[in-house]
């Protein structure tokens, strides 16, 4: 009786709890829908991101729409104070979160909380051919941009290498377009998710750096859009890309930042882009065509402060002061200000103001770990004969020569380049993993520095002594590691400037030669972003291309060399034997670099049309030296039974393309299968075959799968000039499915009626 009574009491007192509380919350609803009800419009998250564009549209003055348009600083963009609507924060992009900088300028803020996690290079990020990797990056990228409180990053890049000049190549994602597009599109989902935009770039043809500010590019309708364009094309339609950014070169005589067909015809109307173009930092010439072509933030106009010292240097922007006077004039009309501002207010609600973000996170541990997973994952094994790799040994004497084995890669290569918590070595990589048990003896080989040059003059430092004392090394170890390759100096990978030679620059040639000549066991590991000639390749047992890998390159880069991770990236570009078999250098000067025309205009004329890379190599029956999709793996694995379900269909279906692949060595690997289409007889010239559709799969030893991979029809299709739309033929096209575009296992004929 008294347990009913207690019972009985507890319940009593917690209803009478319970009736409290429900009171208190019923007093936070009505509360809560007072403030909601008294809450403009555009300040209420419950609220449509439209709605909100529209009634914070509705309650701004011409100049504040105007002020919107235009830098503030060197990388923001102002909101409108008055309504607390925040400023728009940029950084580069596209690897890492940049360091800050100075208001008006170039020069760092030097702020000591700015260090990020420097991930590897995009051309890296490709060479993984892993989709999922790809989103890992941009989700990494998004957390530290958040944290850092940046509401765009400029990146990624897509544009499409061209030519293995290019200084730019290692920001971008190799030369198919597929592929970009593929890795593209998660990479941009991950970083948005955070709440941070991607700004895609260089919208568009900026595929060269010589001239980069006024040479004019002149294509085909189809190469532009077969080639250069689908990228772009992918991260705004599949990736839902918020920004873009207009590139610095001219397309049709006109600047890309504001460029009518690019950005009105192209972007915004045909594609149904919503979100907003940037310009390139400078690349903004004239205030009617900004207004008029598309254009919605002008950025880096050198009318900055420290150029000219103005008061209200920015109000001198194309799209400052005299866009407003014109507005004003009504020489431009409303109708292009308000789309220009509803496109940046809705950037700020997706980005600044989204109140659902994440708080994001800075230089973390997830984070390191995954800069080393996606550098590992890109490694490519290119030669390893006798198995020479992975190596492991204990009790040896190590020889780690090369400059590039202790250079430092994060900061250079121009607007890239990050401050990165820190930055591991290949040597440190080294030392890490076989420093414990053998003997590592380091000397640098060769100089990129004016000693590069100066072979005769005895000092301890010209290029003589440091191949001498190479060559004693060598000559003492068991095993040569040789890292070379490119760096991110002025002229070599880096922005502002092409690559003027394609072989190994700073003597490297002469040293590999004479390296295997004392010393028979020798490695190179090539650390650059873009391909180089190899004519020592022969002579070299094994050959593993890296790229600019980030915060934990050199740990990255000892665990493949190691087989702590078997290595299973492809090379997202071909390696041409020399320069003259790729199409932008097997015409004359006016294919690559210029032709010009006056001092002012530049023509480029991409004569090799729609055959970049390998489409170049193997309709000219070139063989590469490495060709694009190679790499090699430690295991092996056994391919069999590779089906399509169809062998007939139409212009709309999708081809399941099934295999059973097995791995059948001793350790875990992954396989890249790629499938490519080529078309029998078509009607316009066509590449033999071209990259439709790719899957990696990893696999323990022993064990097998089977996969599937669909490859839509439509990708059969080529752009049409005469119609201007894309169109599949009838016919006869052939599925060629392989480890590489040289390794094809089977060819499949499929009829398409
Ligand atoms: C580069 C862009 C970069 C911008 C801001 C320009 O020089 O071309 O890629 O995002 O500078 O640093």
């Amino acid at each position: 009786m008294i347990q009913v009574n207690i019972l009985l009491l507890i319940i009593n007192t917690l209803f009478i709890k319970m009736k409290k509380i429900l009171v208190v919350c019923l007093c936070c609803l009505i509360a809560g829908w007072k403030i909601n009800a008294q809450q403009p419009v555009y300040l209420n998250p419950s609220k449509s991101i439209e709605e909100r564009v529209e009634d914070a549209l509705s309650r701004m003055t011409m100049k504040e729409k105007v002020d919107l348009c235009h830098a503030q600083s060197k990388f923001s963009s102002k909101g409108v104070a008055r309504l607390g609507i925040p400023e728009i924060w940029m950084a580069d992009g596209p690897f890492g979160v940049k360091f800050e900088f100075s208001w008006d300028d170039w020069t760092p803020a030097y702020w000591t909380n700015d260090s990020c996690t420097a991930l590897p290079s995009l051309i890296g990020l490709a060479a993984s051919f892993d989709p999922d990797l790809s989103y890992k990056y941009g989700k990494v990228l998004g957390e530290e941009a958040r944290y850092r409180k940046k509401d765009v990053i400029l990146g990624p890049g897509v544009n499409i290498y061209r030519t293995p000049l290019c200084g730019r190549n290692f920001e971008y994602m190799g030369e198919d377009p597929l592929l970009a597009s593929r890795m593209a599109v998660p990479y941009i989902k991950g970083l948005q998710e955070n709440g941070v935009a991607a700004c895609v770039k260089h919208f568009a043809l900026n595929n060269q750096e010589t001239r980069r500010s006024s040479v004019n590019i002149i294509l085909s309708d189809r190469a532009l859009h077969e080639i250069y364009l689908p990228a772009f094309k992918a991260a705004v339609q599949e990736g839902g890309a918020w920004t873009i950014m207009g590139s610095y070169n001219k397309y049709k005589g006109q600047y890309c930042c504001h460029n009518d067909y690019l950005l009105n015809q192209i972007l915004k109307k045909s594609w149904g882009f919503d979100g907003v173009v940037v310009s390139d930092w400078s690349g903004v010439h004239d205030t009617m065509e900004a207004a008029n072509n598309g254009l919605d933030i002008e950025m880096g106009t050198h009318t900055d402060g420290l150029f000219e010292s103005v008061k209200n240097a920015y109000d001198q922007y194309y799209l400052g002061d005299r866009f407003y006077q014109a507005l004003q004039r009504g020489e431009i009309s409303e109708k292009v200000l308000n789309d220009k501002a509803r496109r940046i207010l809705r950037l700020i609600f997706r980005t600044s103001m989204n109140q659902n973000k994440p708080w994001g996170s800075f230089g973390t541990p997830e984070h390191i770990i995954a800069a080393r997973e996606i550098a590992e994952q890109g490694i490519v094994l290119l030669k390893n004969e006798k198995n020479i790799l992975p190596l492991r040994i204990t009790g040896k004497k190590i020889a780690v020569i090369g400059e590039n084995a202790t250079r430092t890669m994060i900061e250079g290569g121009g607007s890239s380049g990050l401050k990165s918590k820190y930055e591991l070595s290949p040597l440190k990589g080294i030392q890490n993993k076989y420093g414990k048990d053998n003997t590592i003896i380091h000397t640098m080989g060769y100089a990129s520095g004016p000693a590069a040059k100066r072979s005769v003059l005895p000092s301890p430092y010209n290029a003589d002594s440091l191949l001498n004392e190479a060559l004693n090394v060598a000559k003492q170890a068991d095993v040569v590691l040789f890292f070379g390759g490119l760096n991110k100096s002025f002229l070599q990978d880096r922005e502002a400037g092409d690559r003027q030679e394609y072989e190994l620059p700073f003597g490297q040639e002469k040293i590999i030669a004479e390296l295997q000549k004392v010393n028979k066991n020798i490695i190179v590991i090539l650390v650059s972003g873009n391909a180089v000639a190899m004519p020592w390749a022969e002579k070299i047992p094994a050959i593993v291309q890296a790229w600019y890998e980030g915060i934990e390159g050199g740990n990255a880069i000892a665990n493949v060399l190691s087989g702590d991770v078997n290595p299973s990236g492809k090379l997202p570009i071909s390696f041409p034997v020399k320069l003259t078999d790729i199409g932008a250098h097997a015409f004359d000067k006016t294919v690559f670099p210029y032709d010009s025309v006056n001092k002012k205009t530049f023509n480029v004329y991409y004569k090799e049309d729609i055959f970049v890379g390998y489409r170049w190599l193997e309709n000219k029956k070139i063989k590469p030296q490495y060709p694009f999709g190679f790499g090699l793996s430690y295991t092996t694995f056994e391919i069999n039974n590779i089906n399509a379900n169809k062998k007939t269909g139409t212009t709309d279906d999708v081809i399941n393309v099934s295999f059973d692949i097995k791995n059948t060595g001793k350790v875990k690997g992954a396989e890249v299968l790629q499938v490519y289409v080529g078309q029998d007889k078509p009607s316009v010239p066509k590449a033999l075959k071209e990259l439709k559709a790719f899957r990696k799969v990893p696999l323990e030893a022993g064990v097998s799968t089977s996969v599937t991979i669909p490859v839509p029809t439509k990708s059969f299709a080529f752009y049409d000039e005469q119609t201007q739309n894309w169109k599949v033929e009838k016919g006869k096209y052939f599925l060629y499915v392989g480890t590489s575009s040289a390794d094809i296992l089977q060819k499949i004929e499929i009829n398409i009626n």
